[in-house]
C-alpha cells in the first residue's frame, strides 16, 4: 500500500483500526459479495488476456497532450502524458480489476455506467466478468478515449464509449438507457462533483443497483462526500473497502447497515467469529 498524501495515510490508519473481516458479516448478500470479490484468489482466463494488454500498453512511450476535466493529478505536473505513464498512475490495479470482474460475474448486471474510462481497463474487467453487460463509459480526453476504443476492439468488447465531460454527456445519455445495475465512478474526484453525479444518477438506478466509488480517501473532499453518501436512505448497504466505497440497493434488506471491511490476510488475528 503506498500513500499519495497525509490524508490518505491517516485515513488508512483509522480504517485499519476500525475494519473487520468478512467473518463478522451476518448479511448473506454482503457475505457472498465479499467472499466472491474480496477474498476470491481464483485466476480466471481473462486476467491473462488483460495482463497481456497491460504489457503492451506499458511499452507505449509516445508523448501526447491531454485535457484534464477532473480534480487534477497529484503525479503529473504538466498536461503531457504517455500511455505507459497513465497505466502506471491512473489505472486500477490488477487486484482492483479482479474485484470488479468478480462483482460483475456474480451480480450479472445488464446495464452499467462508468465515469472515467481512461485506457478502458476497468471497463474490460466489468464487461469480461458479465458478457451480457451493456456498458456505457465516459472519458473527457479525446486521445485517451481513442486508445480505450482501440483496447475494446482488441479485447472484442462492445462497450459504448463516449468522449466528453461527464456533466455534458450524462444528461444526454441517462434518459436513453435502461435503469443502471452497476455504476463505477472513477473520475473528477472532488466533493462537489461526486455529490452532483450522485444526484444525477440516483433517478436512473435499478432496484438492486450497486455504485462503486473509487478513491474515497483520495482527498478530504472525497472522504467528506463519501460520509454524506453513506447516509442516503435509498441504499440499504454501504461498504468501505478503503480503495472502493460501495453503495448497494437491496429491497429485501431488513435494515440499513454500514460495513468497514478489510481482507482477512491483512488482519490475520481477526479470524474469529466477530471479525
Ligand atoms: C482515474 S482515471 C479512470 C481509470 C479507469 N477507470 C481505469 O481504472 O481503468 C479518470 C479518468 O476520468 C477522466 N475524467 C476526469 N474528470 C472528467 C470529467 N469531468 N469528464 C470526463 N472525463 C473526466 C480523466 O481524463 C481520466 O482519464
Amino acid at each position: 500500500m503506498s500513500f499519495i498524501n497525509r490524508h490518505q495515510l491517516i485515513s488508512y490508519l483509522r480504517y485499519y483500526v476500525k475494519a473487520k473481516t468478512v467473518n463478522s458479516v451476518h448479511s448473506p448478500y454482503v457475505y457472498r459479495l465479499l467472499m466472491e470479490c474480496l477474498e476470491n484468489r481464483k485466476e480466471y482466463n481473462v486476467f491473462a488476456k488483460i495482463d497481456l494488454l497491460r504489457q503492451l500498453l506499458a511499452q507505449e512511450n509516445r508523448e501526447f497532450d491531454i485535457e484534464d476535466l477532473g480534480a487534477g493529478s497529484r503525479q503529473f505536473k504538466t498536461s503531457k502524458r504517455t500511455v505507459s505513464g497513465i497505466l502506471a498512475t491512473s489505472v486500477l490495479s490488477k487486484k482492483e480489476g479482479n474485484f470488479l470482474f468478480n462483482l460483475a460475474r456474480i451480480l450479472t448486471p445488464k446495464t452499467g455506467l462508468e465515469l472515467g474510462t481512461s485506457l478502458g481497463l476497468s471497463a474490460l474487467y466489468l464487461c469480461l466478468g458479465a458478457r451480457q453487460l451493456d456498458l456505457h463509459t465516459i472519458e473527457g480526453d479525446q486521445s485517451i478515449h481513442d486508445i480505450a476504443v482501440e483496447n475494446f476492439k482488441h479485447a472484442d468488447v462492445d462497450a459504448h464509449a463516449y468522449c466528453g465531460a461527464f456533466d455534458h454527456v450524462l444528461p444526454n445519455i441517462l434518459p436513453t438507457i435502461a435503469p443502471l445495475d452497476v455504476v463505477y465512478i472513477d473520475g473528477n474526484h472532488s466533493y462537489e462533483a461526486t455529490l452532483r453525479y450522485h444526484q444525477m444518477l440516483s433517478p436512473h438506478l435499478s432496484k438492486d443497483a450497486i455504485l462503486i466509488y473509487d478513491d474515497i480517501y483520495w482527498s478530504s473532499g472525497m472522504t467528506k462526500a463519501w460520509q454524506e453518501l453513506i447516509v442516503d436512505p435509498s441504499f440499504q448497504y454501504s461498504i468501505d473497502l478503503f480503495n472502493f466505497g460501495l453503495l448497494i440497493k437491496q429491497e429485501r434488506a431488513i435494515k440499513k447497515q454500514h460495513f468497514t471491511i478489510i481482507e482477512r490476510i491483512k488482519k490475520p488475528l481477526s479470524l474469529g467469529f466477530w471479525g
